[in-house]
């Protein structure tokens, strides 16, 4: 691992070991449309923390993976997945180094609160033909700026995650800036739903 991916890890593993063992939540844009999810086939949670959307994809009765830099995370969601009675493989990996093998397709893929760039252009390549991308972080131009990362390496521009995924097919996607009011709609983040069409 190098410096950046050892600085990651050690990061998120302070973050990890000061939080509550309350049940982590799946993001917005999974739960509001969980309906489009496939009863069966594989899923893959990215940068996954405590696992919320792998928690609520195994419960759907996906073969789910979770991936994440973060040890502790890791072992937070193995404990929540024993309660909650599911198995989820844990996977971890630093996604800048991540690669899938040709037979480990996913059908479903879930990033939250999560944004590598790189990671981005190679991840069409690990959804199966039919597979579904839900996508969901937060953008640069926000109501409340100090919801999300400070870093604006890690803020979606305007726009962005239909540029990012644009081989696939949009089937959703929320990006409302500060326009109109702003008491109303997602409002911090983006997010889209799309198909691997082939
Ligand atoms: C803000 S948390 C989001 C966690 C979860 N997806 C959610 O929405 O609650 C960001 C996650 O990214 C993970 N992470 C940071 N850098 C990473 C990397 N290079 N590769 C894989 N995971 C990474 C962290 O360990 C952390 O769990």
């Amino acid at each position: 691992m190098d410096t950046d991916a050892n600085d990651a890890r050690r990061k998120w593993d302070r973050v990890y070991a000061g939080t509550s063992t309350e049940p982590a939540r799946a993001c917005q844009v999974l739960k509001t449309f969980s309906y489009l999810l496939p009863t069966s086939g594989r899923a893959l949670d990215v940068a996954c923390g405590r696992g919320g959307n792998a928690l609520l994809l195994a419960q759907q009765g996906l073969n789910t993976s979770a991936l994440d830099i973060s040890p502790v995370a890791l072992d937070a969601l193995a404990s929540q997945a024993k309660v909650y009675g599911v198995a989820i493989e844990l996977i971890e990996a630093d996604t800048a180094v991540y690669r899938a093998s040709e037979a480990e397709k996913f059908d479903v893929i879930v990033v939250s609160n999560y944004l590598d760039r790189d990671f981005c252009q190679r991840l069409p390549q690990l959804l199966a033909a039919g597979g579904l991308l839900f996508y969901q972080t937060f953008v640069k131009d926000r109501t409340e700026p100090d919801k999300g990362p400070s870093n604006p390496d890690f803020l979606l521009d305007a726009g962005e995650l239909l540029k990012l995924f644009g081989a696939l097919r949009v089937l959703q996607y929320v990006d409302l800036g500060t326009i109109g009011d702003v008491s109303h709609g997602l409002r911090n983040q983006a997010m889209l739903v799309a198909l691997q069409e082939n």
